[in-house]
């Protein structure tokens, strides 16, 4: 299909294969979960528009990090009481919106957030149901760069610092969400259930107490193999989770945004340049950091293939970079491939989370085009950005 497609689109361009999006849909309903539970996408992970609305049809809700992301969960068909929002540092707009839309739950990461959300909500004649992030305190040994839930890190809420009699007297507010992510990338099962653990127990206490804390949400974190990662053992953490919520009456969410989108994603280059710097070849794109900038923000390289490759080719030894001016804008450094001549294609594979999602037109390069395919079918899903966009919102 991919050479397909660059026979009718230039490149540099996203694809998204929609059969691996359906297997993993279908692997996560497949788990033997012994309780009452949903997926929500984070919608961070690839916010497109027809991605989101793909999953919203296989009946998963969203957790939103923005108003932005808000609006185009609401956008794509997903209802209200299917959304929760996130985020450690959420605009005054971001809350308000949230609430006036009336969505399944605000978590909050800090406490001031209380104060906003029960004071609009007066205002407005509502009663809002909220959650909180807690922050666990657990290292998920996974990178640093991806680590949500440490002592230290910015994300949640530790529970020492929750006046819970304070949030009980809250006539607009209702607490009934619990919420952890510890980071994303988890290999550890054990980690993931040291992690829900803390929300469980902590929900009973409360529950106890008189609150009614009816969900917890488990946050995302699975994850994708890439050419060192061993993956996660889900028969482990399944044994363990259906133990520790057995007999439990909760509603359990799971906020996967990876796991199932990572698999899908194709970033198909042309290579512009050859050049020989020293001892290094390096290979220059059409692409950059501009359109995958993971490899430079966190040093992880994506898988890449040179199409039309026979696999039994020599191998040679390439530095492969990007077309922005930074020295940093390199997507693999010594990557081992048969040899490359002006013209031909790349492909990274397993980008299709957190890739075009964190594009930028730095440089004032167009955001890159995006197609969804199946089987034999493709649509475009996001069109170039035009040298008119980059210039839209700017005033002379
Ligand atoms: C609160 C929350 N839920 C879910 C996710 C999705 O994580 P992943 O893509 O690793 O599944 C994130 C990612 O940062 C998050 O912050």
């Amino acid at each position: 299909m991919i050479k397909e497609l660059i026979k009718e689109h230039q490149t540099p361009f996203y694809c998204y294969d929609n059969t691996i999006i359906n297997e993993k849909v279908s692997f996560l309903n497949s788990l033997n979960l012994e309780f009452k539970h949903n997926f929500y996408f984070a919608i961070k992970a690839n916010p497109n528009l027809a991605i989101i609305n793909l999953l919203k049809q296989k009946g998963l809700g969203a957790v939103v990090v923005s108003s932005g992301e808000l609006y185009k969960a609401l956008r794509s068909g997903i209802k209200p009481s299917e959304i929760m929002l996130n985020g450690s540092s959420k605009n005054d707009f971001d809350i308000k919106y949230a609430i006036t839309q009336k969505i399944r739950s605000i978590n909050i990461e800090n406490i001031d957030e209380l104060n906003l959300i029960n004071d609009y909500s007066k205002e407005k004649g509502l009663v809002t149901d909220i959650g909180i992030r807690i922050n666990p305190g657990i290292d998920p040994n996974t990178l640093s760069k991806i680590s949500t839930g440490k002592s230290g890190d910015k994300f949640g809420i530790q529970i020492d610092q929750i006046n819970f009699d304070d949030i009980q007297k809250l006539e607009n507010t209702k607490l009934k969400t619990l919420s952890v992510h510890i980071g994303s990338q988890i290999v550890d099962y054990k980690k993931f259930i040291e992690s829900y653990k803390s929300i469980i127990n902590l929900a009973d206490e409360l529950n106890q107490k008189g609150f009614k804390i009816q969900y917890l949400d488990f946050g995302g974190g699975f994850p994708v193999l890439d050419q060192k990662s061993k993956g996660l053992d889900f028969d482990l953490w399944l044994l363990e989770l259906n133990l520790i919520l057995k007999n439990k009456q909760y509603d359990i969410i799971f906020e996967p945004g990876r796991f199932l989108v990572a698999n899908s994603g194709f970033l198909v280059s042309r290579v512009n340049y050859i050049k020989q710097s020293g001892s290094k070849k390096i290979i220059l794109l059409d692409s950059s950091m501009s359109e995958y900038i993971r490899s430079t923000l966190y040093g992880i390289e994506p898988i890449v293939e040179l199409l039309h490759a026979n696999n039994n080719e020599e191998k040679f030894e390439y530095d492969i970079a990007g077309g922005v001016c930074e020295s940093s804008d390199f997507f693999i450094r010594d990557a081992l491939l048969p040899k490359i001549i002006k013209n031909d294609f790349l492909v990274f594979k397993n980008v299709g989370a957190y890739g075009s999602s964190m594009s930028s037109t730095y440089n004032s390069r167009p955001r890159p085009l995006e197609i969804l395919f199946n089987k034999n079918e493709h649509r475009v899903i996001r069109s170039r950005d035009t040298l008119e966009d980059l210039c839209k919102n700017e005033i002379m």
